[in-house]
Parts: structure tokens; C-alpha cells; sequence
């Protein structure tokens, strides 16, 4: 293709307000899936994405489209992810592009993310489309959306597409939007190669797949490249692009976007960021590439089997070339032998990545409770950084502890604004300020511990606020707290990994509510085990679990046979998820107990 027929966007929105579902309608008018493949949310293809109904993943195609002025274009079309925990992959995708589509749902209207987003794509001077999108269901308020628009990000929304990605309306509009106010790409074809790595994946098969945008140059199959960060240097096997199946290509010009292999076999040589050039006619500069991210949360990952720790460092490798925000380091535990300390961007995040580690790597996993990185001041001067809670050091060598804050922006509708700063302040929160969007929205600020609000703080607001308040949040340095470690003991042995920490304020409680909760979970076993919370040498919690009586099969011996190997089955699959610690079998529940406060 010409350059001048190129368009490159990404469609960005505040969780749930339909850029899946307006993807899946412009692939079907441009004819890109065939009706028989088409199915909903076709670019969520992990069936992570689809079971959850949500984007995990940035998800690149492209896609041919016949417009009004009677030419054929070049789309490519970069899906985004619209939970905070993904903003990352948003940031990467723009970085591809020069338009970004911004969709708002019709009767929800502008949202935390909604505003997240929109201001990365401003940040790198792209073209912005509006869509306000659900116009269909009977509470779209569409004008009052587009003021909303106009007056909360600043943006012109006069020409906003008015759209129903489930009914097909407006989709038309938007291409010819696309076409006609997105800056086709420019570059020089004849400079040296520069593409930028903006994701990538394991392929058993060809090896590590580049996606990449170019900005100069082009590339072909027998190219030599070098990645100029790391100076590794390959053949290239193919280029293509993904429509959304990989489709060979003669080569890739600058402007496109699309992808490379080259056999790469040494996953440390790619970093996304990276900028791939010619190795016979190199670039001088690489491209700016990303700011690296910083973990919000840190927790221990640990195989069940621990013969099985090899793997999951392969594991663990493979997944970051397509997770560019985990982080991971070996660390040994007393109670679960060798495993990965890993930093996560939130709670969701650390979900995902457990889950693809067991399904994609065929893994079984134990991981311990999160925690945030805390600033030991120790006596001797020096600081300790601790990211886990059983590396903190004894009480008597500290003189302060530091933990991270953040300050949280929370939209929410006037008549929550009670509520929410009930939450916060239940949450150590410092009130900041707060701020009338409008006649009915606020932005109410406050500055607040980060430990208190990546557990529940997100299903506690929407709770608070019948699902109307949405949320940001970014770091905001460190700050002197009231912090103490608690130790759990079983049978009179410390289990580091359920060790945590806690303001002194809640300690006692916590310390209480978490021994009486292990002590519903741990499975009862041929004798007692007494459960305690300690503070350094001080017993804060006790209680104990009985030895049990009977088998728990026992019971329904002469009922359904189904039944009792159902029972069995799920004993089993339980037991799967337990580690031995000395002689006691803990679940993977009770390593998340202490996250359910309250
Ligand atoms: P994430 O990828 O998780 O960020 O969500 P998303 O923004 O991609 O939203 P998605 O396309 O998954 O749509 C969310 C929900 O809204 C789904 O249940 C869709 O069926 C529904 N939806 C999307 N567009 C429309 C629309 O135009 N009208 C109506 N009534 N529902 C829609």
C-alpha cells in the first residue's frame, strides 16, 4: 500500500463501554472475518478474554476498507484493554498509532478511564474521534454526553459518531471519519530501519513473533536485523500482518503495522520498547520507546510441586515477552521452597498471570497473599526495601516504616459523595479536594495508603455506590506509618508466607479475624493444631483446630454413587491446591485470607 492510504488507530474507553463490540462491527463491514467466523469479541481471542468479558490483551489487525471517495485504505485497527490494570497496553498501542478512537457509553457518560485514556492519547498528539456509543438503549442521554465530552476532556465533540455497536449504527460514519481525519503515517521509505516493538509472543513453533510498528524504513524475509537495545542480530523468516490470522507479506514499509520472525529462540534479547533496525544499514538512534512500569503489588508465586520450579521460571519468561508489566525474582520460603517473588500492576493483573500460568504453561500454582513494597528505616541508618512481609526486620532494629500512597480519583455522581468519603476515611484516606465535573459529577480526591486500596477498595466503591463511581489512581510517594508485622504460627512453627502487615491500629483485630478464618480453612487432620498470631515474641490471637473424627465420605456412602465421586473429584482437585507445610496441609485460600478484611 501507499502511505497515503494507511491508517493507523486504536480504540480506547472506560471498561465495558463497547469497543470489543464496535471492533467486531468493523471487521464484519470491511468484510475482514468472513459471516461464518464471526463470532462476538472476536479480537478477545484468549479464552481468558472471553470468559471473563473483558480485554485483557491490545489486539493489532488489519483491515481493508472501500470508502466514499472511491479509494481502498489500509486500516490498522490496535483493540485496547479498558481496565486500569491494562493501561499499559493502552499506552503501547497509541505509541503505534495516529488516531484513537474514543468510545463513551451513551448513558454512563465520561469515566475515570474514560478520562485515563483519552489524556495518553493527547499526550502523544493523536488524532481523537469521538463515539458515543449505545445510543440504542433507552437511558443513552447522547447530548448530554457530548457536552459532557466537551466540557470534562476538553476535546470538540460536535462531529461525534452517534453509535450502537450492537445494533451496526454508525459504523460507517466512523470509517469515513477514520479516513478522512486521521493523519495517514509518513516516514521515510529509504532511511534506515526503525520499528518499534510494541508487543510480542512465544511461538514454539517460529520463535519469538515481533509486533511492530515501523517508522522508517522497510523490512523483509532475509533482512538481518539487531535489536538495537539489546544488539542481538537475526534473519528475518517472515513479515506479515494478523487479519486477523497471520498473513504473509513481501515486506512492511514504514507506516505499517505488523509483525516479524526471525527465529528468535533467546527470549532476554527482545524487550518491548526496543527498536528493531538493519543490521547492514543501522539506524543512529533507537526510537523513545516506554517508560518501564512500576509494580503496584508484589506476591510470592510458588509451583504445588516443587519439582516443578524449573518450568515455571520458563513459564514465567515466556508470559512477559507478552506481559510486558511482570516483573519477577526467585525467592525461597521456609514454608513453600522455591518460588518467584512477582510484581504485579494490581490485583486483577496478578489474577491473569496466575491464571495464563496455569492454563497456557500447565502449571498448579500456590500464590501468597499481595503485598506493597514498604521502606524500612533501620537504626543503623540504612533502608530496607521490603517487598515481602516476612523479610521485615525485627521490630527492634527500626526506627520507622514507609509505605507507598497514592492519590485516588474517584468520580462519582453527587448523590455518593457521602458514601465514598466514608470509604476513604475507613481506609486511612486524607481528604484532598474535591471537584464539580457538572451539575451532577464530582471528582472527589483523596490521598491515601496504596495497601488499602488495590484489595477490596474497588468492590467496596462500587458497592457504595450502586456501580456509579469509577476510579484512577496514581503513586504519590512515600509516607511514615504506624506499621507492625504479623506472624501466624502453626503448631507452634512461624509460616513465613502468611506473614503480613498491618496498621497498629487494626493489628489485634486482624490478627483475631485471620486465626479464626485459617482455622475454617485448614483442613482438620489426626491431631490438633493450634493457630497463633504473634508481634515479635507477643501472642496477639489464639485458637485451635480439632483433630478430626471421621471421614468426610463416610457420611454419604449409601447415597448417589455420582454424588460421592463428584465429592471425591473435588477433594481431589482441592488437595492439588495445598502445600504441605511440616505436617500441616494448607490451602491456597488461606494464603488470601488475610487480603478479606473487615
Ligand atoms: P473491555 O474490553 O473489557 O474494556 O470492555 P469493552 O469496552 O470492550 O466492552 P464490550 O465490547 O465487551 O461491551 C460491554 C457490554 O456492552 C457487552 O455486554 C456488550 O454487548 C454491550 N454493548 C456494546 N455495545 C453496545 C451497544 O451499542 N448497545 C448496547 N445496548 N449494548 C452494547
Amino acid at each position: 500500500a501507499h502511505q497515503r492510504d494507511i491508517r493507523n488507530f486504536s480504540i480506547v474507553a472506560h471498561i465495558d463501554h463497547g469497543k470489543s463490540t464496535l471492533a467486531d462491527r468493523i471487521l464484519e463491514m470491511t468484510d475482514t472475518v468472513a459471516k461464518r467466523d464471526m463470532q462476538d469479541q472476536i479480537l478477545d481471542n484468549m479464552d481468558l478474554e472471553r470468559e471473563r468479558g473483558i480485554t485483557i490483551k491490545l489486539n493489532a489487525v488489519e483491515l481493508t476498507y472501500d470508502a466514499k471517495d472511491g479509494r481502498t485504505y489500509e486500516f490498522h485497527l490496535i483493540d485496547t484493554p479498558g481496565h486500569v490494570d491494562f493501561s499499559y497496553e493502552v499506552s503501547r498501542s497509541l505509541a503505534a498509532c495516529e488516531g484513537a478512537v474514543l468510545v463513551v457509553d451513551a448513558a454512563q457518560g465520561v469515566e475515570a478511564q474514560t478520562l485515563a485514556n483519552v489524556y495518553l492519547a493527547i499526550d502523544d498528539n493523536l488524532e481523537i474521534l469521538p463515539v458515543i456509543n449505545k445510543i440504542d438503549l433507552p437511558s443513552a442521554e447522547p447530548e448530554k454526553v457530548r457536552k459532557e465530552i466537551e466540557d470534562v476532556i476538553g476535546i470538540d465533540a460536535s462531529d461525534a459518531v452517534m453509535a450502537s455497536a450492537k445494533k451496526g449504527i454508525g459504523i460507517e460514519d466512523l470509517l469515513e471519519q477514520i479516513v478522512n481525519k486521521v493523519p495517514a503515517p509518513d516516514g521515510d521509505l529509504e532511511a534506515p530501519l526503525r520499528a518499534l516493538i510494541f508487543d510480542s509472543i512465544y511461538d514454539d513453533y517460529r520463535g519469538v513473533v515481533l509486533s511492530v510498528r515501523l517508522f522508517e524504513g522497510t523490512v523483509k524475509p532475509g533482512d538481518k536485523i539487531r535489536l538495537m537495545n539489546s544488539g542481538a542480530e537475526y534473519e528475518v523468516t517472515e513479515v506479515g500482518v494478523n487479519s486477523p490470522k497471520p498473513i504473509k507479506r513481501d515486506q512492511l514499509i514504514a507506516g505499517e503495522v505488523g509483525y516479524i520472525t526471525a527465529s528468535i529462540k533467546d527470549i532476554e534479547d527482545t524487550r518491548v520498547g526496543d527498536t528493531v533496525t538493519n543490521a547492514a544499514n543501522p539506524a543512529e538512534k533507537a526510537l523513545p520507546g516506554y517508560r518501564e512500569m512500576a509494580p503496584m503489588v508484589y506476591a510470592g508465586l510458588y509451583p504445588t510441586d516443587n519439582a516443578k520450579y524449573q518450568d515455571l521460571r520458563e513459564a514465567l519468561e515466556k508470559l512477559k515477552l507478552n506481559d510486558a508489566a511482570l516483573e519477577f525474582e526467585p525467592e525461597t520460603s521456609q514454608a513453600l521452597g522455591f518460588g518467584f517473588r512477582c510484581g504485579f500492576l494490581g490485583m486483577l493483573h496478578m489474577d491473569v498471570v496466575q491464571e495464563r500460568l496455569e492454563r497456557e504453561f500447565n502449571l498448579d500454582l500456590i500464590t501468597t497473599a499481595p503485598s506493597v513494597t514498604y521502606h524500612a528505616n533501620l537504626a543503623d541508618g540504612t533502608v530496607k526495601e521490603v517487598e515481602n512481609p516476612s523479610e521485615m526486620p525485627d521490630v527492634a532494629a527500626i526506627k520507622t516504616i514507609e509505605e507507598p500512597y497514592v492519590k485516588a480519583t474517584i468520580m462519582t455522581p453527587n448523590d455518593y459523595v457521602g458514601a465514598v468519603m466514608e470509604l476513604c476515611q475507613r481506609k486511612r484516606g486524607q481528604f484532598v479536594t474535591m471537584e464539580y465535573l457538572d451539575d451532577y459529577r464530582v471528582n472527589v480526591i483523596y490521598k491515601m495508603p496504596l495497601s488499602e486500596i488495590i484489595f477490596d477498595f474497588f468492590d467496596k466503591l462500587k458497592s457504595s455506590t450502586k456501580g456509579y463511581a469509577s476510579l484512577d489512581y496514581e503513586l504519590d510517594g512515600y509516607r511514615e506509618s504506624d506499621l507492625v508485622k504479623i506472624d501466624i504460627l502453626l503448631n507452634g512453627d512461624k509460616v513465613d508466607a502468611l506473614s503480613f502487615i498491618s496498621h497498629r491500629q487494626f493489628a489485634e483485630k486482624r490478627g483475631r479475624d485471620i486465626a479464626v478464618k485459617l482455622k475454617n480453612i485448614i483442613p482438620r487432620q489426626n491431631f490438633e493444631i493450634p493457630i497463633q498470631a504473634a508481634i515479635g515474641a507477643k501472642i496477639i490471637a489464639r485458637t485451635t483446630i480439632k483433630a478430626y473424627r471421621k471421614d468426610v465420605t463416610a457420611r454419604i456412602h449409601t447415597g448417589d454413587p455420582d454424588r460421592r465421586a463428584k465429592l471425591l473429584e473435588k477433594q481431589k482437585r482441592g488437595k492439588e491446591r495445598m502445600k504441605s507445610v511440616g505436617t500441616v496441609d494448607i490451602p491456597q485460600e488461606a494464603f488470601m485470607a488475610v487480603l478479606q478484611t473487615d
